[in-house]
């Protein structure tokens, strides 16, 4: 795209100026401004021939300009909180167009929040890049109470930006803004992603596998809703437009079978398991009952005592709690009794679902360790199988996306290990539970061999395809190499 005026160098001064000399500013308010082919690809799928475009958090007018340029500047509209942003804004749509009086332009641009302003008003098309804000600044945004009773909360303010569009465009307009990729699967935006669908479909998908925005470390995505159209994407599958981008295989579950949740209860444990534990951990103690962390679970391994790990801000290489000191301090007397019990644990997150069988039941779990205690001990071995399943991770991978810490890693919580669907071939699922037990069993030179049989036998106790296997042998693989891909810190 051809800049380079006066106004748009402008624009291009003032990004650097935000860089340079208000980064905190800038991170404060999410302003990082977006690529000039990313605008084009929305502007593409989002601008009708002919009608009027609104962006609501317009910044420097990026969107705004490149949409002047397609429809004319009496078509664009712009709000930014920012007023020396609008004003260059304003600036370079007067020098795309210098016959439209300039008090126009000031009355389709303005300095207003974009969450509360344009009341009444609807557009052909909503399109932008709304800041997204973290955790603690989330409360502070802005919003209208409705949203604030639809939304709660913790909705990232890019996704009440996108829920806020929905009510700005006509019937068979179109809102395209720029997300992070959280708004997939996070539960925070499934309210979003239900009035997405009770509106219309995502028609188009844009999402980089790399952060587009300089400075950044957010993945993002475009997800183009238009209005009015069909089928409506389900709210709990939008993980699915963005596999692909991410390598992962399609697939689809038998659904009828049941889910894990009815072979065993999935527990997390939180800060007061994870702190209170703390004075009653020790390194090497004798007697003591090992403390498995996330990065010590790999599938079907344990690694306590062979890896060190950290715990606590400490590290060891073989933490051990002192029960007999847990039971008489009284506090989590109970919770370590509970759970000293035969179980799989899972870890937080990973290249695939990493679960260990804890026969035994020996072993106590460190946050954020998921436990699965089976109702019925004969299923432990059937359950580490369906953890290890291939299709069983493709399909966590997707319809958590972008949950983790990378968008590579599979995070799956207590709730979501319960409604992972159980296989229908129950012969394969038997040889897949015998080989997974084997796998565990086994030293480390034969258990990569048995490991991948656990994964073809699962792939057809699920009806999967080599690719799916393929994809999971892969990700095993580059797991075993790193030694775990987990992190060992309270949820
Ligand atoms: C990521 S920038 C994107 C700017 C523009 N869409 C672009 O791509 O060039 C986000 C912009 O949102 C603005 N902003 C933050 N909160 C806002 C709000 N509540 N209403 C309107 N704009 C807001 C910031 O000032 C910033 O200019």
């Amino acid at each position: 795209m051809a800049r380079g005026t006066g106004a748009d160098e402008a624009a291009d001064a003032y990004e650097r100026h935000l860089a340079v000399h208000e980064r905190d500013r800038r991170r404060a308010q999410g302003s990082f401004y977006t690529p000039a082919e990313l605008v084009e690809w929305v502007l593409d799928r989002a601008l009708p021939p002919r009608g009027s475009v609104l962006d609501p958090a317009c910044g420097t007018g990026h969107f705004l300009v490149a949409a002047a340029r397609r429809l004319g500047v009496r078509a664009v509209h712009g709000s930014d909180l920012d007023p020396d942003a609008v004003r260059i804004a304003r600036e370079r749509l007067q020098e795309l167009d210098p016959s439209v009086p300039s008090a126009e332009i000031a009355a389709r641009v303005v300095v207003a929040d974009g969450l509360t302003a344009w009341q009444d008003r609807t557009f052909d098309a909503v399109v932008g890049n709304p800041p997204f804000l973290g955790q603690l600044r989330r409360r502070s945004a802005g919003r209208n109470e409705a949203h604030r009773r639809e939304l709660g909360a913790y909705t990232d303010t890019s996704a009440v930006f996108l829920r806020r569009a929905l009510d700005l465009v006509v019937p068979g307009g179109t809102v395209a803004l720029v997300q992070p990729i959280s708004v997939l699967a996070a539960r925070d935006a499934g309210p979003v992603r239900a009035v997405v669908a009770e509106r219309g479909a995502v028609t188009d998908f844009w999402c980089s596998d790399r952060p587009v925005f300089e400075g950044t470390t957010v993945l993002t995505c475009v997800p183009v809703v238009r209005i009015g159209a069909t089928p409506a994407t389900d709210p709990d599958g939008w993980g699915a437009l963005a596999a692909p981008g991410f390598g992962i295989p399609a697939v689809s579950l038998p659904a009828g079978a049941g889910t894990l949740g009815d072979l065993a209860a999935c527990t997390a444990d939180f800060r007061d398991q994870y702190y209170g534990l703390a004075p009653f951990v020790h390194d090497r103690l004798a007697g003591g009952v090992p403390l498995v962390t996330t990065g010590l679970i790999d599938p079907a391994e344990s690694r306590w005592g062979s890896v060190p790990t950290r715990f606590a801000r400490r590290r060891y290489d073989a933490p051990s709690v002192d029960l007999d000191a847990l039971r008489s301090d009284g506090a989590l007397a109970r919770w370590a009794e509970a759970r000293l019990v035969p179980k799989l644990l899972v870890a937080g997150q990973g290249r695939v679902i990493e679960a260990v069988a804890d026969e035994a039941g020996a072993w106590l779990p460190s946050v954020p360790v998921v436990s699965v205690v089976p109702h019925d001990l004969d299923d432990l071995w059937r359950l580490l199988a369906v953890l290890l399943a291939p299709p069983v991770v493709a399909h966590a991978a997707t319809r958590y996306l972008g949950t983790g810490l990378t968008p590579g890693s599979v995070k799956v919580s207590a709730r979501q290990l319960a409604a992972l669907p159980l296989p229908t071939d129950a012969d394969a699922w038997a040889e897949g539970a015998d080989l997974a037990r084997r796998a565990q069993r086994a030293g480390a030179g034969e258990r990569t061999g048995l490991l991948a049989a656990v994964g073809g036998a699962m792939t057809a106790a699920y009806a999967g395809g080599d690719d799916v296997h393929a994809w999971w042998a892969a990700r095993v693989r580059r797991t075993d190499e790193s030694g775990g891909a987990g992190r060992s810190a309270p949820a």
